[in-house]
């Protein structure tokens, strides 16, 4: 089969987004999202109401992807489908799909590791921006994961360090809910902080190994922080709320750089690409731009619908499996916990 006849639908549901896409020799012709509103009122997202929106929501998801790729069913090469990790309701309602659709049309059915499509979503060909180069540093940040990953192939990924406890995203979300604002709020913290003075307050920064994150001990600190000052001033949040932002995420990116820099100088590699959905953030853009020209880094960041949870990316990841054909049975197990 020629490059230009494969076409992979994939499939995205480790979370609370239910997502299909469609990608033809690197080039993603539908990326449909459908986001679960209903988890803003819990502050966080229900296992349980995950998954039966995930299957209210993918049938209609897939017929879109299909829709705007303009292609039938009957020309998908391949099925590809997130295998974990993730939630497990979620993922089976994906799983089962998948599966069903590769046996109803008779074409292979490939398994993809979220974590891995977050970093392979830098080959989706794009006009903004060149995929990096072997080896490079991943950075896969979001409200699930922490990872600093080194990459020296397409399959051959070393995670070199992680977090011990929440996510990075976690670490922006929990801070904005302790200041009452409304889940998630990592872009709404990233927003105020724009306008605040980021040296105002100073939160400290976890000590673990070099290559190591911890997140819980920041939230902490904010939690004694607010509480001790709105008991002194009830006002304190309203009148000094763009500072504790922009204090707030100067620490966080401030801590995400430091690590950067530790795994450069353990690896000797200056190719960086981020990944996640925190990935969106003005700080750490800002201060990865600073890196090119202060450190001689060349850093990726991938276009905004390819950062946060999409099935582009596991789409990308189910073409260069079809090529090296590693294909799943079709009794592939869905894993809450996976390794690369
Ligand atoms: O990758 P993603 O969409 O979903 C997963 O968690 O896998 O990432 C969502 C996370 C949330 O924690 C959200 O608050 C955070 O990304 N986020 C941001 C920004 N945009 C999204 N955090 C800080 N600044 C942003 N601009
Ligand atoms: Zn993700």
């Amino acid at each position: 089969m020629k490059d230009k006849d494969i076409y992979i639908l994939g499939i995205e549901s480790s979370c609370d987004d239910t997502a299909a896409a469609v990608i033809n020799n690197g080039v993603v012709l539908s990326n449909v999202v459908a986001t679960q509103k209903i988890h803003e009122a819990y502050g966080g997202v229900v296992p349980e109401l995950a998954s039966r929106a995930h299957q209210q929501n993918i049938v209609p998801v897939v017929h879109e992807a299909l829709r705007i790729a303009n292609i039938d069913k009957k020309d998908v090469s391949a099925m590809a489908f997130t295998q974990g990790p993730g939630l497990m309701g979620s993922l089976l309602v994906g799983a089962s799909f998948s599966k069903s659709f590769a046996m109803g049309m008779d074409i292979p059915l490939i398994g993809v590791n979220h974590m891995q499509a977050h970093i392979l979503a830098h080959f989706i060909k794009t006009e903004e921006q060149k995929a990096p180069n072997f080896p490079f540093i991943a950075l896969t940040i979001s409200g699930g994961h922490t990872q600093l990953v080194k990459v020296t192939d397409y399959f051959e990924m070393e995670i070199i360090g992680e977090t011990l406890d929440d996510a990075v995203g976690e670490a922006f979300d929990k801070s904005a809910k302790i200041l009452g604002l409304p889940y998630p709020g990592g872009p709404l913290i990233d927003k105020y902080a724009q306008m605040g003075d980021p040296n105002r307050f100073p939160f400290p920064k976890p000590k673990v190994g070099p290559l190591q994150f911890s997140f819980s001990g920041l939230k902490t600190a904010v939690l004694y922080f607010i509480e001790k000052e709105v008991k002194a001033n009830p006002n304190f949040i309203e009148e000094n709320l763009y500072d504790i932002c922009a204090s707030i995420q100067y620490t966080i990116v401030d801590y995400l750089m430091d690590k950067l820099k530790n795994a450069v100088k353990k690896t000797g590699i200056r190719e960086i690409a981020i990944g996640g959905g925190v990935s969106a953030n003005s700080g750490i853009r800002k201060a990865l731009r600073e890196a090119e020209e202060t450190l001689g880094w060349k850093t990726y960041i991938p276009k905004f619908e390819y950062c946060t949870d999409n099935a582009a990316m596991i789409a990308m990841v189910g073409e260069l499996k079809f090529k090296q054909e590693i294909f799943s049975a079709s009794n592939a197990m869905s894993y809450a916990r996976m390794k690369f």
